[in-house]
Order: structure tokens, then C-alpha cells, then sequence
């Protein structure tokens, strides 16, 4: 599909967005219902409703986070025991600000660089500081909206043709760095299919930064929702959490090379090179 083709199906005016008429029933959706037809199934073989992403739908706790700009939201597995602890807790504020640390991984990034899953976009405002040439791309609205204050953002999924291109028509070669920070290896809850998707919209020798889970050979899928500290519950999303043991052997099979692997704010996060 050509950029003006997507800039057509768009819903917000040309120029300023890339989105398909249902991001959801695209791509994403395709893939998840590949994986769940093929030989291995993962631990949330059931049906997603279109739409299905993070922290979306029910008490919508994602959206009330982003519009207060703070909030602790934990990411809890469905079928968990209720009382155990969440496979991961999100303070909402640090999505506003880069730390030192998290600025120093874009030194290792050749542009132009995709924010995948960026949220209110505090990569992409630090790249645009920093003279580096970024883009942002989230499913969620508000999350886009932020995120254009500071740079560049695509309202879209990974998964979609947008992907590839920007609202400024960028094409062709592909991205020569990726972030998914924030756990977001999690998206779609098929680690393995968003690498490929990774390397699909990647040039030669691209690198990405990917977050990890603390725990080493962690290697989980699962139907999560998100929970605010007031109790607002999210519908059901597809996700995954995986360490970096477990990262570095699923890149090698994903045409990735692990490079290095740095803690940043306590979190482990591995560079990847597109082999
Ligand atoms: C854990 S949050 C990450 C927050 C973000 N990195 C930040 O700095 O604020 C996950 C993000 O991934 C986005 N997301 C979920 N599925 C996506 C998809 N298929 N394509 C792009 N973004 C997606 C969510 O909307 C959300 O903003």
C-alpha cells in the first residue's frame, strides 16, 4: 500500500496522521489468528475482540492515567490467581519525562528511529532535543495526541501498513533504529511474531532497544488486562513478558544478534541487531 493509499483510508486529515480504517482487524488481528491456527499454540489461545490493546476498554485505565498524567497501573494476568502479585507495575508519571538513562540509549541508534508503542512519547521529544530524526507510533489516541507535542507520532498499529511509512512520507529503506521500551515486547502477546514484524519494516543492520522482564528465562503469554490503583479494570488484551535470557534466544531465531545489555532505572534492556 502506497502512502497516499493510507492517507486516504485515514481518519484524521492528511498530512498529519497515517491510520487505517481498523487498525485492530488488520494485521495484528491476522497474526494473532495465525498463531493460534498454527502448530504452537500460546498461553491466550482465545478469541480477542478486535481492538484489543492495552488498557483499553472496561474502566479504561490507561486513558484516565494518560489524562491525569500519573498513576501506578498494574498489568495482571487473567487466569492468575487473583491474589498474586501483577507481572508488572507501571508508574504513569515516568511515561512523561526520560531519565538520563533512558536519553543515553538513543546514542546507539541510527535514525530514523520508531518508537513502537510510544505512549505520550517521551523518546521521540528527547530524539528531537538530541537532533535525532524519530518517529512515535500507538494505538491510542490520547497517547499520540501527547506525543505530538514534543515530535512526530503515527496513530496506528505496529502491525499496520503505516508502520512503514510516516506522516511525513519517509519510505523505502526502512528504520535504522527501534525502541520498545516499557515492557512493549509484550504487544500483541507474541513476542516472537512482533520481532519479525520488527525486522520486516527494518533496514540492514538496524538496532533496537527492548526492554526486558527482570526475571532471566521469564517467557510468558497471556490474556492481561490493566488495573488502576482505584480499581478501574481494563477489558481483556493479549500480552507477554519476557526476560532477557529468554530475549536474546528468541531474537537469534528472529534474525536479531544480541548485543549488550544495559539496567536502566532498575529494568534490564538489551540491544538487538538486525542480522
Ligand atoms: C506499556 S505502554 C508503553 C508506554 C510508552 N512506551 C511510554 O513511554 O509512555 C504500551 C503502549 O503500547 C501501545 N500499543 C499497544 N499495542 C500496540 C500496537 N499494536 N501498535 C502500536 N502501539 C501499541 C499502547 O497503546 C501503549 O501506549
Amino acid at each position: 500500500m502506497t502512502a497516499d493509499a493510507i492517507a486516504a483510508a485515514s481518519l484524521l486529515p492528511a498530512g498529519t496522521a497515517v491510520l487505517g480504517p481498523e487498525p485492530a482487524s488488520l494485521g495484528l488481528e491476522d497474526r494473532m489468528e495465525a498463531t493460534v491456527t498454527g502448530a504452537t499454540k500460546p498461553a491466550w489461545h482465545r478469541p480477542f475482540r478486535p481492538g484489543s490493546f492495552f488498557g483499553r476498554g472496561g474502566g479504561d485505565p490507561y486513558a484516565r492515567a494518560l489524562r491525569r498524567r500519573r498513576g501506578i497501573l498494574d498489568l495482571i494476568d487473567v487466569d492468575a490467581d487473583p491474589r498474586a502479585e501483577p507481572l508488572a507495575r507501571y508508574d504513569a508519571g515516568a511515561w512523561f519525562r526520560a531519565t538520563p538513562g533512558e536519553r543515553a540509549l538513543l546514542g546507539a541508534l541510527t535514525g530514523p528511529v520508531l518508537d513502537i508503542g510510544c505512549g505520550p512519547g517521551r523518546f521521540v521529544a528527547a530524539a528531537r532535543r538530541a537532533g535525532i530524526d524519530a518517529v512515535g507510533i500507538d494505538v491510542e489516541e490520547r497517547a499520540v495526541r501527547l506525543a505530538r507535542r514534543g515530535g512526530e507520532a503515527v496513530l496506528g498499529s505496529v502491525f499496520h501498513p503505516c508502520a512503514e511509512i510516516t506522516a511525513t512520507g519517509r519510505a523505502g529503506a526502512g528504520w535504522g533504529g527501534v525502541l520498545l521500551m516499557d515492557g512493549n515486547i509484550g504487544i500483541g502477546g507474541d513476542p516472537a511474531a512482533l520481532l519479525a514484524r520488527v525486522r520486516e519494516i527494518t533496514a540492514p543492520g538496524a538496532s533496537a532497544w527492548v526492554e526486558a522482564a527482570t526475571g532471566r528465562w521469564t517467557d510468558r503469554s497471556f490474556a492481561a488486562r490493566l488495573r488502576d490503583a482505584r480499581g478501574h479494570l481494563s477489558d481483556e488484551f493479549p500480552w507477554a513478558v519476557l526476560g532477557p535470557a529468554a530475549l536474546a534466544a528468541m531474537a537469534a531465531d528472529t534474525g536479531w544478534e544480541p548485543v549488550t545489555e544495559r539496567s536502566v532505572n532498575g529494568r534490564p534492556v538489551c540491544l538487538l541487531r538486525r542480522r
